[in-house]
């Protein structure tokens, strides 16, 4: 089967990027992505390819190159669904907040509208990609609200699950490490799979895409983000026992590193991971295995999330406990709020938790990113709902530039691992401050040599 066609519903951090690098290696593809949100759609057809609503590197240029020739974003969700051979499914699936599983399980709620929309609208057999991430067995609850509609039509259900790192999407999507692909094992079900690999092949190595059992792919995507979590709360975990026993914990992830069996990759203490996928994937992880009765398996993984918990309150505990134990009307400077660099991506930051700790403390956050806007960082605080709107809005202090974020601050701390910020002119920033000038380097990103030399008290993790 050729497609020709692709739909793909949700034009967020994974649909837009995925389908932008789709439309730009498969010019012979039509490929749609629509959302019921009209002002993202509005934004992603800007005539003016920067303004996109989604910032990552080498993105607005494929944006470019290929919308209107064959890449279109619409809020036309029937139309597209029903002129589609494929349609991928790119919503968003947070954390429940409500119910049953509350905090912990994924809220199917959009998963399942969009299925009962492709099955009212679906006149002609289709392949459904689920992109999204989902609890194990998602695909059969899709394939069971397409399967009743009682017109005929055939549905394969595929999962296909995204690997990319936002602030790497472009990158990880031109040359993924692999591509998976899980599907039925009937002859239907193989025929889809070789549809959507003759899709990836277009500019993928056949041998790196893989090819499982739906409940395999829907389970590995799982598995593999909360590896990569338990990675980052490994490290943070010694980040804590280094700052007790005089060791450095950037000199103990090296050195663990060059072991060929554990690798150097994802072992930068932090202040704490954030990021849209890690928490939620894990806490749906504990879920699963609670919804199993495998305790041990569900306590082992929620070990994870308190670690990381913990290190993000270890870090305002730190700048609170610096400051002579009082942080009240005094100006600390934040360097970052997005999750990780180069993405205005916010999504359970270190730096929101951070910061609602700090005002807690009634200090004043003076922030500069480079790429979040205002209005995301008090949405952000808002969302918490730990004061008052109002409140959030008086506590928080917003600059277009870091040097003005800096002047007058009793401290900085550095949430993100932005590139600019080693380079600043960091005299300049200290001569602006209050003495004593200290910094907490939550990334661990600046030359604490370098700075100490000016003057300031330098905090980093994990020494
Ligand atoms: C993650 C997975 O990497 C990706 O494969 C999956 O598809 C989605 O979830 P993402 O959350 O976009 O991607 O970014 P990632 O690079 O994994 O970073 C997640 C968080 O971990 C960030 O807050 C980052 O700063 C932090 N991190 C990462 C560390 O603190 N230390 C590290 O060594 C690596
Ligand atoms: P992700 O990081 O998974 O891409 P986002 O929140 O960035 O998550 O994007 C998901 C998008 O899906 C949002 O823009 C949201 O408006 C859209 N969406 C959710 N439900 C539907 C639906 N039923 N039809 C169309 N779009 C939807």
């Amino acid at each position: 089967m050729k497609i020709t066609k692709i739909c793909c519903i949700g034009a967020g951090y994974v649909g837009g990027p995925t389908m932008a690098v789709i439309a730009q290696k498969c010019p012979d593809i039509q490929v749609t992505v629509v959302d019921l949100n009209e002002k993202r759609i509005a934004d992603w057809n800007d005539p003016n390819p920067e303004n996109i609503p989604i910032y990552e590197p080498g993105l607005s240029e494929i944006v470019a190159e290929a919308r209107g020739r064959n890449l279109f974003f619409s809020t036309d969700v029937d139309k597209a669904i029903d002129e589609a051979e494929m349609i991928f499914i790119s919503v968003n699936t947070p954390t429940k907040t409500y119910g049953k599983g509350k905090g912990m399980a994924a809220d199917l709620k959009y998963i399942e509208l969009c299925a009962r929309q492709i099955a009212r609208v679906a006149k002609q057999n289709k392949i459904v990609v689920e992109k999204s991430t989902l609890p194990v067995r998602t695909a059969e609850a899709i394939k069971s609200i397409l399967d009743n509609t009682g017109n005929g039509v055939q549905f394969q259900i595929l999962s296909n699950p995204e690997f990319l790192a936002e602030g790497t999407a472009v990158a990880d999507l031109l040359s993924p490490d692999r591509i998976l692909i899980g599907g039925d094992i009937t002859e239907e079900g193989q025929e889809a799979i070789n549809a959507l690999v003759n899709v990836y092949a277009n500019w993928v190595d056949k041998e790196r895409i893989l090819t499982t059992n739906v409940w395999s792919s829907e389970l590995s995507k799982l598995t593999a983000n909360a590896f990569l979590a338990q990675r980052i709360s490994s490290i943070n975990a010694m980040s804590e026992l280094c700052e007790k026993t005089g060791a450095d914990v950037n000199e103990v992830a090296r050195a663990i590193g060059m072991d060929s069996r554990i690798g150097p990759k994802f072992l930068k203490a932090s202040v704490g991971f954030g990021g849209s996928c890690f928490q939620k994937d894990i806490l749906n992880l504990v879920y699963i295995a609670k919804s199993y009765g495998l305790n041990e398996v569900a306590d082992y993984w929620e070990q994870v999330i308190i670690m990381n918990d913990h290190q993000k309150r270890r870090f305002s505990n730190k700048i609170v406990q610096t400051l002579y134990n009082t942080v009240a009307d005094k100006k600390i400077a934040f360097l970052g709020w997005a999750f990780k660099k180069d993405t205005n991506d916010t999504r359970e930051s270190a730096a929101i938790y951070v910061a609602d700790d700090l005002i807690n403390e009634q200090a004043k956050i003076s922030v500069y990113d480079p790429k979040v806007s205002r209005a995301k960082m008090q949405a952000d605080l808002n969302y918490l709902e730990t004061r008052s709107k109002e409140e959030n809005n008086d506590f928080l202090y917003t600059f277009n530039n870091a040097y003005e974020a800096c002047k007058g601050a009793h401290a900085v701390a550095v949430l993100t691992e932005w590139d600019e910020f080693r380079t600043y002119d960091w005299q300049k920033i200290y001569d602006s401050m209050h003495k004593p000038a200290f910094i907490f380097d939550g990334r661990n990103i600046l030359d604490s040599k370098h700075l100490e030399s000016i003057g300031f008290v330098y905090n980093g993790i994990g020494s």
